[in-house]
């Protein structure tokens, strides 16, 4: 990954350039990255705040052949890889919310988007989006995140090279995609919940028919988040957890 590289000093989004690219036919593990964005896009329609030179806010092209259906797991190979790669980098107790946050002391540090492009039930490409708060100063986040956000350097207390960071985290998504790939979702199932830190815990899930309230207990074989609640143990597909 990586061999393919677009940087750009600022874009309105990672993911506008990197879904143009692809569709210019863009190859397999072609990466775009910014130094700021003035437009980054969070999951649920919500904005991303990315301001210069203290985040790694990069976009990764992907062409698995497989199904539609598989895509909210490669959300999951993500997440494991870079919280691989965040850990192994930091030291810090990098910790996985389902989906796709990487925490750290229960503070958002890392958030994953990822987009698609389909036919016929078969995905065409996938834009992985991924926001990373490096070295961003506490005086850099907005009130409403402050309570929610923190960055790696703000809890390890020091900075650290993006640019060692960015490697390392393409060398553990290119690792895992491909494991993935070969030995299917098992492999990564296990990982996710040995890193996962709200396992046992209480949450609240909103789906499209509701909100689920119960134990998270793990993932099954699709990916989904297995809750236990009043009415039996339910598979949460996507949803949004506070
Ligand atoms: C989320 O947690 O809501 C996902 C955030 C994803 C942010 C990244 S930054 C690089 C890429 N470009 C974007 O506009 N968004 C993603």
């Amino acid at each position: 990954f990586g061999q393919h590289f677009r940087y750009r000093a600022q874009v309105t989004s990672t993911q506008a350039l990197a879904h143009e690219w692809a569709r210019e036919g863009a190859p397999e593990g072609a990466v775009v990255i910014a130094e700021e964005q003035t437009e980054g896009r969070g999951r649920m329609g919500r904005s991303w705040h990315s301001p210069p030179r203290s985040g790694i806010w990069m976009s990764l092209i992907l062409r698995p052949s497989l199904p539609l259906p598989l895509a909210p797991q490669l959300t999951l190979v993500a997440s494991v890889a870079l919280s691989r790669a965040l850990k192994s980098e930091t030291g810090l107790p990098v910790s996985i919310k389902w989906p796709n946050d990487l925490l750290v002391h229960g503070k958002k540090v890392c958030g994953i988007l990822t987009e698609l492009r389909g036919e016929q039930d078969q995905i065409q490409y996938i834009v992985l989006g991924m926001g990373i708060n490096v070295n961003v100063t506490e005086e850099f986040f907005p009130k409403e995140l402050k309570e929610k956000a923190t960055s790696l350097a703000i809890e390890g207390k020091q900075t650290y090279s993006r640019p060692q960071l960015i490697c390392s985290m393409l060398k553990e998504l290119e690792t895992w995609y491909n494991g993935y790939l070969t030995h299917g979702f098992e492999p990564i199932r296990i990982l996710w919940e040995e890193s996962a830190g709200m396992l046992g815990k209480m949450i609240t899930a909103r789906t499209p028919s509701g909100e689920k309230r119960g134990i998270a207990k793990g993932l099954d074989a699709t990916g989904a988040l297995l809750l236990e609640t009043e009415e039996g143990i339910l598979p949460v597909f996507s949803s949004y957890i506070d």
